[in-house]
Order: C-alpha cells, then sequence, then structure tokens
C-alpha cells in the first residue's frame, strides 16, 4: 500500500502517527542566559501537537553553552534543563505527538545576537569565545569574532557533551533525538571542505571530515534508547560550485556510513556553510531533490525527512505518496499555522481516517 500523509510512521519500536514534523526553529525566547525553557517554549511545541503534527522538534538545543547562537538559545547542558524540558514532552504526548529535540552546537556561528537585533557578533562580557575545526571566523569579513581551532581535548569533550545530552533529554522524555549538523554549525564545518582545513584524523579526506559525526553518533547512540529513532539533519549541498565543497554525493556515502551506527532517518536540508553560497530557488520543496536524492541512490534503506518550502496539504501528501520522502518537515508554515497538520486532514479527506484526532475541545471547528 502507497504511504501518505496521515499513515504512521514506524521506526524501530516507535510509532509517529502521521508524517508531519514541526521543523527545529530556534525561538531565542530563554529569558536569562541559562539556556531553560519558559512558557513561550511550552505553548509555541505543545501547540503545533495540538495542531496535529505527529512530530514535534524542538528548536537547536545547545549540547554545552558556548555551543549556543545566542545567548536566548535553549540548552540541554544540566540536569534542571532535563528537567524544565519533561513538562514540555509531556504536554506534547498528552496530544499524541512525539516529542523531538536537536542536539546541537553553533560552532563558529555562535555568540552572535538574536536575528531581530541583527546577528551581530557579541562583544566583551556579552560574548564567548568559540571553537571550530579551523580558526576563521564567521563570517571570514569580521574579524571581531574569535574562533578557536579545537585541540583532541575540545572534540572529546564535544563528543562527550552530545552524550550527556541525549542522556538527559531520554531522561526528559523525549522519543527521537536528532543530530544538527547542517546549516554551517560545528559538525558540518567539520563535514565541509570549505570551514575543515585540519591535517590531523579529522580533516582532510572524507573519512577524516566525517569522523567527529560518526563519534558523536556513536555516543549518542550509546545512550539513546533502542526503540528510539535517532535522525541527522545534514545539509545536502554547500551550494558552492566555485570551490572544494560538501556535495550531494557525499551526503548519500555519509547516510550509507551513518545508517549502520544506528541512524533511522537522514534530515535532508541544505546549506548555511559560507555567505558566498548560490542557491537556486527558494520555491516550493526547493530541497526536495536532496532528499530524493540520497532516498534513492542510498545502498541502505534509512528513511529521509524532506524540508525546505512545504506549504500546502497537497504538496506534503504528494512528497510522500511518491517515495521523494518519509516525512514532510514544515517550518515556517508552522509558524503561520500551528494547526498544519488538522487543517491538511481536512483539506485531504482524512479527518476520520486515522494518523490525526481532532482535540474533543475542538472538535466543533472541524
Ligand atoms: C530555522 N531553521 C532551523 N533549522 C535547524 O536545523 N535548527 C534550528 O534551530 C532552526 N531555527 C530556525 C528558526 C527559524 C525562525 C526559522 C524560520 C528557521 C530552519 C528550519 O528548520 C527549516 O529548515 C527552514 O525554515 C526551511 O523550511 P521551511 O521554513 O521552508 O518549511
Amino acid at each position: 500500500m502507497t504511504a501518505d500523509l496521515f499513515t504512521p510512521l514506524e521506526l524501530r519500536g516507535t510509532e509517529i502517527p502521521n508524517r508531519v514534523m514541526v521543523s527545529p526553529m530556534c525561538q531565542y525566547s530563554c529569558e536569562g542566559r541559562d539556556g531553560l525553557p519558559t512558557d513561550w517554549h511550552h505553548t509555541h511545541l505543545a501547540s503545533r501537537a495540538v495542531g496535529g503534527a505527529g512530530l514535534v522538534m524542538t528548536e537547536a538545543t545547545a549540547v554545552e553553552a558556548r555551543g549556543r547562537i545566542t545567548p536566548h538559545d535553549l540548552g540541554i547542558w544540566s540536569d534542571d534543563h532535563a528537567d524544565a524540558l519533561a513538562d514540555i514532552t509531556a504536554s506534547i504526548r498528552d496530544q499524541g505527538s512525539v516529542p523531538g529535540i536537536q542536539l546541537a552546537h553553533a560552532g563558529r556561528k555562535a555568540s552572535k545576537t538574536r536575528p531581530w537585533e541583527g546577528s551581530n557578533p557579541l562583544t566583551g562580557d556579552d560574548g564567548w569565545e568559540t571553537i571550530a575545526p579551523s580558526a576563521d571566523p564567521w563570517p571570514y569579513e569580521d574579524s571581531e569574532t574569535a574562533t578557536r581551532r579545537m585541540s583532541a581535548a575540545d572534540i572529546e569533550d564535544v563528543i562527550d557533551a552530545f552524550r550527556a545530552a541525549a542522556e538527559r533529554a531520554r531522561d526528559a522524555g523525549f522519543g527521537v533525538a536528532e543530530i544538527h549538523a547542517a546549516h554551517g554549525y560545528l559538525l558540518h564545518e567539520f563535514l565541509s571542505p570549505v570551514t575543515n582545513d585540519r591535517d590531523d584524523d579529522y580533516g582532510g579526506s572524507f573519512e577524516d571530515r566525517t569522523r567527529l559525526l560518526r563519534e558523536v553518533t556513536n555516543a549518542v547512540r550509546e545512550v539513546w534508547p533502542d526503540d528510539a529513532p535517532l535522525f541527522v539533519r545534514i545539509s545536502a549541498t554547500d551550494w558552492l560550485d566555485d570551490r572544494e565543497a560538501w556535495t550531494v554525493a557525499d551526503s548519500v556515502r555519509l547516510a550509507d556510513e551513518l545508517a549502520p551506527l544506528g541512524v533511522d532517518l537522514i534530515d535532508v536540508s541544505a546549506g548555511g556553510i559560507h555567505p558566498d553560497q548560490s542557491i537556486p530557488s527558494t520555491g516550493p520543496g526547493y530541497q526536495e531533490r536532496y532528499a530524493r536524492r540520497v532516498r534513492q541512490e542510498s545502498e541502505t534503506d534509512i528513511a529521509v525527512g524532506a524540508v525546505g518550502g512545504i506549504t500546502t496539504a497537497e504538496q506534503a501528501d504528494a512528497l510522500i505518496r511518491n517515495g521523494r520522502g518519509d516525512l514532510a518537515i514544515v517550518g515556517r508554515e508552522h509558524l503561520r499555522d500551528p494547526y498544519f497538520a488538522l487543517h491538511a486532514a481536512k483539506e485531504l479527506d482524512r479527518l476520520d481516517a486515522g494518523g490525526i484526532e481532532v482535540p474533543s475541545q475542538y472538535d466543533r471547528a472541524f
């Protein structure tokens, strides 16, 4: 039987009730500099579960404090964070959705002001030293940001931070973990030859540039429950044709290496490594073709999520029906419409066919 948008997705022992995922989206809404969730995070994430999305993914959640993009980002570097996040996962589960957490480290793109404040480098005591595979700051012309080239000990620390964060996420009740290896943040910085000029075991060849991600994956898998899916978000291409950069062929090869390590789904995004990138299109489904290539060309049966410019029910349903992806990952449309999945089910006449339930309180509206 052909799967559609409201066919549950079974990964390991976990059933995601439908194929709509809320894409991770930073809210920059922690009140202090403590990385703790606020009412905003709770309301924001729980509303999307009320709206019917099968999988509600948190924003990039920092595994260590210096891995935040801004001081207002969510974190999971202490047990207090896990305790506070447990209320949110309970609310998401109450609605029948699966709570997911994106585990992240911003690397050289850390220590910035919020987007609505200009995304500028923080200065003086407000900022902090960032770490990356090389000492080149982001963007290159920005001389104010100090970025330290990571030592072997730094690399160990980061692996340990991802492992500890995954343990806490498990204890907080998350059912899916996603390692953020996209958009020019730390793990992508290691993958891409654009930002990785190392000549040790973590740079140079494809095998060496992908080593840190494989080691982080192994560390997370060690503590992440056997019946809980593990996703990795990648930038399938650096969108830089004028130099040696990360390509879609590299992404297919990476997927083949990650599947045997216990990664269940590749979340296929693109770009973010360098300001010179040239994005061919930002129209409907603008990254779908990369997801399709990873799904079709991988030698494994790893699942694939497509993200980018998915805004309509018909488009999301066609993605699944045509086998271009296993999960429709919806970002900005979820900011416009928290009830995207319910609206989609109504439009596709699937409200009574399983995969989604109208909350009783809203019954008379759908
Ligand atoms: C994002 N995006 C993003 N991606 C990610 O992997 N982790 C994150 O924390 C964020 N944060 C974030 C915040 C906001 C406000 C936006 C709009 C976007 C990217 C996002 O998940 C998605 O990949 C893109 O927005 C493209 O999908 P849409 O929006 O076209 O569906």
